[in-house]
């Protein structure tokens, strides 16, 4: 057999077992058997020195030839072969697209509790008042005590809670921090005037509308010649701020140890505008939060001259605050930690 006629034949038997290669590494094999350094293309060109001269770059371009031809052919199987691959793949794989999806990672929502205090405390810092968070492990001294609640009075009834000890407790307001502001504060640097957000907690079983742990908003003013007038028009705004600009508002008498005289505050329904419906009980109003001049001894009790200084102070409930804009029947919502719930609060952000 001629050097040629050698080269053909190995040309035609490697096409052939590159056309019935069907698995990847059958492919491997005969990619380097035939175009290897070792390969039997490599070993017949050897046989060219037996040629004559003007031969050999015939026979050199006919190899290169038949190694290119060869070559494409390795190629195209390839990617034939990597077809069947995928295909593979994707049969096993198939999705079942009637399927209901998988829910992807959402974007949360601020909590509504935290959307109000927020909307409050920006509220009263453009009113030029300090926030500020006190502890929620209080001592009696200023939970009780300093609120011009002794130890053993009856007014401790209204607000039971859980000690740590005789004289630790959870508090039960937000409203030691007033006795902790005024302690603090330095009158030659002009009026106190804070609000303090935080936690508060009650020895109460929990139902619609009471919560073992809730949220309360003080409020305290301490300057020369504060009066109840300043707290109306305060209260007004506020409410006004988060009901709606057209709502009245009204003080009737009530009591709290700390203040006197006591109010609690009633707006105008604002569900019917104070014509009377089912939110306001028929009487137009709704009640929305208790408030006061600070009592002379409180003042005292902080080192302060109740001759000289008066005050004003505000317990505001963010919980009532949301149940009653928002419709919530039962507290519990704010604290049972449901996606579904809070999430409906998306969008309500100041
Ligand atoms: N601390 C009172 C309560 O929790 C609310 C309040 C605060 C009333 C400030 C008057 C003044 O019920």
């Amino acid at each position: 057999m001629s050097l040629k006629e050698n080269l053909e034949k190995l040309k035609s038997e490697g096409l052939k077992d590159i056309a019935d290669s069907k698995e990847q590494h059958v492919l491997n094999d005969i990619r380097v058997k035939l175009l290897g350094k070792k390969g039997p293309i490599t070993d017949t060109l050897r046989g060219m020195k037996d040629l004559p001269a003007e031969e050999r770059p015939k026979i050199g371009s006919f190899a290169n030839k038949i190694k290119e031809e060869l070559a494409q052919a390795i190629a195209d199987k390839q990617e034939e072969i990597n077809k069947a691959i995928i295909n593979e793949k994707l049969k096993k794989e198939t999705i079942d697209v009637t399927l209901p999806s998988r829910k992807s990672n959402k974007i949360g929502t601020q909590h509504i509790l935290n959307q109000i205090i927020d909307d409050i405390e920006e509220l009263f810092i453009g009113l030029g008042y300090q926030v500020i968070s006190g502890p929620e492990v209080e001592e009696d001294k200023y939970n009780f005590e300093k609120m011009n609640i002794p130890k053993n009075h009856p007014a401790r009834d209204m607000q039971d809670t859980f000690y740590i000890n005789d004289e630790l407790l959870m508090r039960t307001h937000t409203s030691p921090q007033q006795a902790r502001t005024m302690e603090k504060h330095d009158f030659s640097k002009g009026a106190l005037k804070m609000i303090s957000p935080g936690k508060v907690y009650r020895r109460d079983t929990d139902d619609a509308t009471h919560s073992h742990q809730f949220n309360q908003i003080e409020g305290l003013v301490v300057d020369k010649n504060v009066t109840m007038a300043d707290l109306k028009g305060t209260l007004e705004v506020l409410v006004r701020h988060v009901f709606g600009e057209e709502r009245k508002i009204r003080f009737r008498p009530s009591y709290f140890p700390f203040t006197e005289p006591s109010v609690e505050v009633d707006i105008t329904c604002f569900a019917c505008g104070g014509s009377g419906c089912r939110i306001c009980k028929f009487t137009g109003w709704i009640e929305v939060l208790g408030a006061g001049l600070v009592h002379p001894n409180v003042l005292k009790n902080s080192g302060i001259d109740p001759d000289i200084y008066s005050g004003f102070a505000f317990g505001v409930g963010p919980d009532r605050f949301a149940m009653l804009k928002y419709g919530v029947e039962d507290i519990r919502n704010f604290y049972s930690n449901d996606v579904r719930f809070i999430e409906q609060f998306k969008g309500e952000e100041a």
